[in-house]
């Protein structure tokens, strides 16, 4: 038996007997999908969390998502298997207290030196606009999310924001997301200024190359993605949507405008079609913490938990449940 199939057996046997579940996202190693009971996008993953009958579940993804299970099933213990897992995205916005100042990002070093923009916090931005309704992506802290009066994911945010009784509304953190919900709703929309390192360094440019090599392909792209190239698109959805697109396309070939672990299901649940990375760079090196050691481990010690306090969670649960009653 190879060391791989011992680690995996291993998982079995405790997952069982801890009566855990394990859930991961999209963009996780292969290895860490296959073992995994429920594989899917933000909006698949939290609505997982809330149904799930366990009492542990293992998160193979970044804190906010472990986040926002515990936040909805807060009678079972939520693991994070890599405590380092984050989203530097979540981390743009603070409710209130210090800023945080991004250099660099974390494992993309050679991105020049960036120097987080905002001087003023969320608490700063509701007082700037009193009385206009916060709607946060799922991709940020508890803190944030109880700050907020609806949560929305990649999936849905453009029937979240209609769906908010207000003309304008303020969308935080990912100025990206906003621009996509501009476009596509007759909402004002009031942006942070936030984005994600992954799917923000992809340009027009970027687009036109892939065009070029691959001139049967279709192009989808994740709304973290720039307007510039979101309006070049061929369609524009969430991890998940991506996967529902391209089964249900004729077209033989595809060019994929997200992080590439979502190649690995878009290529073994359409073995007949061709998949191509828009960026070949398009990584998340929080995504990439997590391996089956890692979740080993979790099982074992049963860390690292994640639990939001009390007075957090309660606020925080209202945003996430009503972005949950949308169909
Ligand atoms: P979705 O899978 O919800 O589209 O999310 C993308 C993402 O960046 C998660 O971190
Ligand atoms: Fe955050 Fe982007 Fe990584 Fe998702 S892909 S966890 S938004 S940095």
């Amino acid at each position: 038996m190879s060391d791989k199939q011992k680690i995996v057996e291993e998982i079995l046997k405790l997952k069982e007997q801890r009566r855990a579940i394990i859930i991961a996202h999209n963009y996780q190693r292969e290895e860490v999908q296959e073992i995994a009971d429920f594989t899917g996008d933000s909006l698949e993953l939290s609505r997982q969390a809330a149904e799930v009958d366990c009492d542990v579940i293992v998160f193979c993804g970044v804190n906010f998502m472990a986040e926002s299970a515990s936040i909805l099933s807060p009678e079972k213990t939520v693991l994070l298997p890599e405590l380092e897992a984050n989203c530097p995205m979540a981390d743009m916005i603070r409710v209130s207290g210090e800023r945080k100042v991004w250099k660099t990002f974390p494992g993309y070093e050679e991105q020049p030196a960036f120097v987080f923009p905002h001087d003023f916090t969320l608490l700063d931005m509701k007082e700037k606009y009193p009385g206009v309704p916060v709607v946060t992506y799922v991709n940020t802290t508890a803190d944030v999310k109880a700050e907020s009066d609806i949560c929305c994911t990649s999936a849905n945010v453009v029937k979240v924001v209609e769906s908010v009784d207000s003309d304008t509304v303020i969308c935080v953190p990912d100025r990206n997301l906003s621009a996509w919900a501009q476009k596509n709703t007759g909402k004002k929309i009031i942006t942070w200024d936030g984005f994600c390192h992954v799917h923000d360094r992809v340009t027009a440019d970027d687009v036109e190359r892939a065009r070029k090599e691959h001139p049967d392909a279709v192009l989808m792209a994740h709304p973290e993605c720039r307007l510039e190239v979101l309006e070049l698109a061929d369609h524009v959805t969430s991890t998940s949507g991506m996967l529902r697109y391209a089964k249900a396309s004729d077209a033989k070939e595809f060019i994929v405008g997200t992080e590439v672990g979502l190649l690995y299901r878009l290529r073994k649940e359409n073995p007949d079609k061709i998949f191509h990375p828009l960026r070949k760079d398009m990584i998340c090196p929080n995504m990439k913490k997590t391996r089956l050691e890692s979740v080993l481990f979790a099982l074992k010690e049963m860390k690292h938990e994640v639990k939001v306090p009390e007075d957090i969670r309660i606020k925080a649960v209202k945003a996430l449940d009503k972005m949950l009653e949308i169909k």
